[in-house]
């Protein structure tokens, strides 16, 4: 069982936890200013405390919605022998992962939140400054949009125009527990699809996925993005997305800038 590859399955999975803990207390900060200023200050941004979160405060230490998402799928595959979709249940809606989602995230969880509700978007943190940071965990737009498709028993639960990052955490137990499998993309892309289900997060979640079997796969090695770029322009590929080109246009980019800073980098990027 404890094959390198093995370590490297269990590794993507911790990793990922841990460091969405870390990161919970930090992120979301759209003020750059304030970010740069309170940066400059904090050598250790890791674990940061107290939380400087805009939009919600949990215990230094807490997963953000993010990382629970990502557990929930974990303990869901596990729970269900790596099953992940409809096929080994009676209907959708009886399936083990949407109600591991609801329960987790549904109106009985901490997740239920009358502020959290009624957000609409970035503008009433400022606008609406007395109420945020909220106490508690922040329900993230698909994750609102799942829980309504899934109350109104609809066939496809995903949101059709949530575009968020969640994809790319969403696929990391799934790719931890089908690396070098055949089905391993297409398991993600129903997992991706669960909550936001609209080709953008599945062609950048399969992208991630793609570079994340690379490294459980190869180890610490270079050459994961240049991979996934390749398997993208394969014609043959599997779970093929019209955005892949895309996708592929915007790692090349990265390989070509890899030795510039960062934060420059990042702040150039215009996605349209
Ligand atoms: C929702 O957040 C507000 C603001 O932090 C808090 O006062 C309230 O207790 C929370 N409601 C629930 C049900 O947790």
């Amino acid at each position: 069982m404890s094959s390198k590859v093995d370590v490297r399955r269990v590794a993507a999975v911790v990793g990922a936890l841990v460091a969405d803990a870390a990161g919970q207390p930090i992120h979301w900060n759209y003020n750059l200013d304030r970010l740069d200023a309170i940066l400059a200050e904090t050598p250790e941004v890791a674990f940061i405390e107290p939380s400087i979160n805009p939009f919600y405060t949990l215990p230094c230490g807490s997963q953000s919605g993010y990382g629970d998402q990502s557990f929930t799928i974990l303990k869901s595959l596990v729970d269900n022998n790596g099953r992940c979709n409809s096929l080994y249940s009676i209907s959708l809606n009886t399936d083990a992962l949407n109600k591991a989602m609801y329960d987790c995230f549904g109106p009985d969880s901490a997740y239920e939140n009358d502020t959290n509700a009624i957000y609409k978007d970035k503008s009433d943190i400022t606008t609406k400054a007395t109420k945020y940071p909220i106490h508690g965990p922040w329900r993230h737009f698909g994750i609102k949009e799942f829980l309504r498709n899934f109350q109104e028993r609809k066939e496809s639960t995903g949101s059709p125009t949530d575009e968020q990052i969640d994809c790319a955490v969403r696929i990391v137990p799934v790719v931890a527990l089908y690396a070098g499998r055949p089905e391993m993309l297409s398991r993600a892309e129903v997992v991706v699809r669960q909550t936001q289900d609209n080709d953008m997060c599945v062609a950048v979640g399969l992208a991630a996925a793609r570079i994340l079997e690379y490294c459980i796969l190869n180890g610490r090695t270079d050459g994961a993005v240049e991979a996934t770029i390749e398997q993208l322009s394969d014609q043959d590929r599997e779970c093929p997305q019209e955005l892949d080109k895309a996708v592929a246009g915007f790692l090349r980019e990265v390989v070509r800038r890899k030795s510039e800073p960062h934060i420059p980098v990042a702040r150039s990027i215009k996605i349209s």
